[in-house]
């Protein structure tokens, strides 16, 4: 069985895209902090006949990251998309050096660290698909929400270059941008048309970024 693991897992997204590959047959790993949050997870998707485990990590712990990977095992698809703290998004002028450390790690040392965990697994299988998930100011910097919008770039910047540097062996790296709030009230936005969005890439295997929907 071929599996999917969902970095930084919870109700919203996570969960659908869980059940989305769920339903193609793939197995899930849930990654996340919180042992409470992943049993509910896993207890849903096992109701719902879907093979899932739920491993914890912190994405700013490298070392736990690489652990939970190594037991979930090898994946055809990485999913990375925790949701950022409510202090990584300070205002420019209030943004010190010392903020930016949290939207670095978990941004920027998380999703190369996760890289470096599963690549070798993708390789062996001779395919595999990386989706980063992220909000519009990885594309559109806003000085009211400082600390995603630099690590963002970076993190767009790197997975950029790993869409380049892995096309050649079948690897497909891909962006999808949420533009504003999950589950808001926009059809795009309601979280198992998102999941849809993020199997079309599997599948699609098209550009390195897709949008939910057109920017403001
Ligand atoms: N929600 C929005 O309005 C919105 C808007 C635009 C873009 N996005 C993007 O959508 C994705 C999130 O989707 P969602 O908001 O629906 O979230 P979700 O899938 O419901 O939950 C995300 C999970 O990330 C986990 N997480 C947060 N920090 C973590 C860390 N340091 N290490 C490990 N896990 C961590 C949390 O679980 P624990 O607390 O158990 O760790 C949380 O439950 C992100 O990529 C985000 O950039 C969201």
């Amino acid at each position: 069985m071929t599996s999917i693991a969902i970095i930084g897992a919870g109700p919203g997204l996570g969960l659908a895209v869980a059940r989305r590959f769920g339903r193609e047959g793939f197995s899930v790993a849930l990654i996340a902090r919180s042992r409470d949050n992943l049993d509910r997870l896993t207890a849903e998707l096992r109701e719902s006949g879907v093979t899932a485990a739920g491993f914890t990590a912190d994405v700013r712990d490298p070392a736990s990251l690489s652990n939970a990977l190594a037991q979930a095992g090898p994946v055809e698809v990485l999913q990375y998309s925790p949701r950022p703290a409510r202090e990584f998004m300070l205002p420019v002028l209030d943004t010190t050096a010392g903020d930016l450390i949290g939207p670095i790690e978990t941004s920027v040392y998380g999703p190369v660290t996760a890289v470096h965990q599963v690549l070798p697994g993708m390789r062996a299988l001779g395919r595999g698909t990386i989706v980063l998930v992220n909000g519009a100011s990885a594309v559109r910097p806003r000085a009211a929400v400082t600390g995603t919008s630099v690590a963002f770039a970076a993190e767009s910047a790197y997975a950029e270059m790993l869409h380049d540097a892995l096309r050649p062996e079948g690897i497909h790296v891909a962006q999808v941008i949420i533009p504003r709030g999950i589950g808001g009230g926009e059809p795009s936005h309601e979280p198992g048309v998102l999941a849809d969005l993020v199997w079309a890439q599997h599948v699609g295997r098209g550009e390195f970024r897709t949008f939910a929907a057109p920017l403001d």
